[in-house]
């Protein structure tokens, strides 16, 4: 069977909209499967379509419910096989667990690489995931790995916004690789915060390396999660003169009282990727930047056996 004639979209329960948004980006009605609960809970998936031969691909991000959207990846994977598709590609908008990279420390595990394990195991042929907390977790599959950057959607929409002497801000070293990117692209400078962490919860700010008075800062991140790096962040270097602060991050996960620490914050605005559900968060100075179109474009791409780094060349798509 000719691969062009069988694209299929399937989606679990944790983003739904954003499935449906890169579906009309691509022309593709989303695949129909019934996704209920056994009355103790357990994922009870059955496909209402063929999928014989067919160029699958099921986007979830693993997150806000990281166990159960994980199962739900699987469960999808293991009946798509069975089901004789041709070949398998998990979307994950966002890869939970990466932060579990190493063993930082004895008797730990590395969950990146179990869940990294599980998806293989599944079934999966491919994986196709936005800005990975860890580009090295690519490593972690012996299958293909797309690995797509929201830096060009994101950064469209900071050229906008921060317009004098603007300068991006890594909120600690570890992102600094990333924060070196946007501004590269944005031909602006980088300053650092020297950031260490107490606990998953506590953090401490120990310097700013670089001089942000009078400057609009761009705090830049993968992910927000119980906000306190980037709300520190923004705070330090208001303290330190910042003109105007943004902050821009893709992976909005907002545990615990991260919304609350957002809407306190003195920036001007707070742009998140919609790789995880957000909509319906009521944070002020928000503005969610869509990846649909880009996760469209790489599907498309993969399933005809095309360049995916092309999307990321000049003038692309
Ligand atoms: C750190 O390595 C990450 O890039 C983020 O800065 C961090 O995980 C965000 O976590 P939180 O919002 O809990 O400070």
């Amino acid at each position: 069977m000719n691969r062009g004639e069988r694209l299929r979209v399937f989606t679990g329960t944790a983003h739904q909209t954003l499935a449906q948004d890169i579906c009309a980006h691509m022309g593709v009605p989303l695949g129909a499967a019934s996704l209920a609960r056994f009355p103790d809970g357990e994922i009870n998936l059955k496909l209402e379509m063929d999928v014989r031969g067919a160029d699958v691909f099921v986007i979830q991000p693993t997150c806000p419910n990281v166990h159960e959207h994980l199962f739900e990846l699987l469960s999808f994977a293991d009946c798509l096989r069975r089901a004789s598709a041709d070949r398998i590609t998990a979307v994950i908008p966002y890869f939970g667990y990466a932060r579990k990279d190493r063993k930082d420390e004895g008797r730990v595990p590395i969950n990146a690489k179990l869940v990294a394990n599980l998806l293989v195991t599944s079934g999966y042929n491919r994986v196709l995931t936005i800005d990975l907390h860890a580009a090295q977790i690519q490593g972690f599959f012996d299958i293909p790995v797309d690995h797509l950057y929201a830096r060009p959607v994101m950064i469209e929409r900071v050229r906008q916004l921060a317009t004098k002497d603007v300068m991006i801000v890594s909120p600690d070293v570890g992102g600094v690789k990333l924060a070196r990117a946007y501004a590269k692209d944005l031909g602006c400078d980088l300053a650092i915060i020297d950031k260490r962490r107490i606990s998953g919860e506590q953090t401490v700010i120990e310097h700013v390396i670089g001089e942000v008075k009078n400057r609009d800062v761009v705090l830049v991140d993968d992910m927000v999660s119980t906000g306190g790096s980037i709300v520190d962040a923004a705070r330090i270097v208001k303290e330190k003169g910042a003109r105007k602060v943004f902050i821009v991050a893709t992976h909005a996960v907002l545990c615990g009282n991260a919304v609350d620490k957002l809407n306190k914050a003195e920036v001007e605005k707070i742009l998140f990727a919609d790789t995880i559900p957000i909509a319906d968060k009521k944070i002020s100075r928000l503005e969610i930047v869509s990846v649909a179109q880009l996760l469209a474009r790489a599907i498309e791409r993969i399933h005809r056996s095309e360049s995916v780094s092309k999307l990321f060349e000049p003038g692309a798509p």
